[in-house]
């Protein structure tokens, strides 16, 4: 199996949630958001390396985090970085301090607590065999392109429109590469595939699973809550 490092970018403000407490810092059962996520990386045999992006706040409770984890994963190295303003540049930060031997490299969002780990090794095999892997659902609903008055400027073919969720997984020399020349150009993307389809690399969509949901919007977290509930 490849080495495998997860980058989890965990530095966000919440905004469209709005809650005090930052989302990955939120309890969802008996752990918190962050947590979860984490744990479902550390079923990864291959997992070599996990950092996580936070505000500078929040890097002792990252250390505590991790330094629980330590005793029951000591083959794994644990680090946390600081965040950056957008997401981008959380992921930047920690993309310098992936470890030298890691050969694929899966970006995770903290608030995608209910990823299953078959998914995550379907995209491993993805980005092994083509360079990148992103996981993603066919959208649901019509996708409308508007302008600033809210006129619908055209529908794109459903049948083409993917949403794309994490991880998004990736050879570590191709998302390098992707992620320097981003900030060379001032090029800011909303996924890691983004900059990777920018510089003319390959990313495959891998067809997940709708649980995958990122806790975005106070509704999201509701459901989370359930399913939460149907888990313990
Ligand atoms: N994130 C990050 N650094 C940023 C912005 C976002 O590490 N500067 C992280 C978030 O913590 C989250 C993930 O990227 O785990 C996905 O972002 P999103 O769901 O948009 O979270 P927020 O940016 O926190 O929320 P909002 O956009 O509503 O403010
Ligand atoms: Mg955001």
């Amino acid at each position: 199996m490849e080495k495998l490092a997860v980058i989890i970018p965990a530095a966000g403000s919440g905004t469209r949630l709005g809650s005090r407490l930052p989302k990955p810092f939120i309890p969802l059962g008996d752990k918190t958001i962050l947590e979860w996520t984490i744990s479902r990386f550390l079923e990864i045999d291959c997992l070599l390396q996990v950092i996580v992006a936070t505000s500078i706040d929040y890097i002792p409770t990252l250390e505590r985090i991790f330094a629980k984890y330590s005793l029951s994963h000591s083959h794994i190295d644990f680090k946390v970085v600081k965040g950056g303003s957008e997401r981008q540049n959380s992921i930047n930060n920690a993309l310098g301090i992936v470890h030298e031997e890691i050969e694929l490299v899966a970006v995770h969002d903290a608030v995608r607590p209910f990823v299953s780990l078959e998914n995550i090794l379907q995209c491993i095999a993805v980005a092994k065999e083509v360079g990148g892997a992103a996981l993603g659902v066919p959208a649901k609903d019509t996708i409308k392109k508007i302008d600033k008055e809210g006129v619908i400027l055209e529908t794109p073919n459903r049948e083409q429109l993917w949403q794309a969720q994490t991880p998004q997984i990736f050879q570590k020399a191709l998302l390098k590469k992707a992620y320097n020349i981003a900030i060379q150009e001032g090029f800011l993307g909303t996924d890691d595939a983004s900059l990777v389809e920018h510089i003319g690399g390959i990313v495959k969509m891998v067809e997940g699973d709708r649980r995958n949901l990122k806790i975005t919007y106070p509704i999201d977290l509701k459901i989370a809550e359930l399913l939460i509930h149907e888990k313990q």
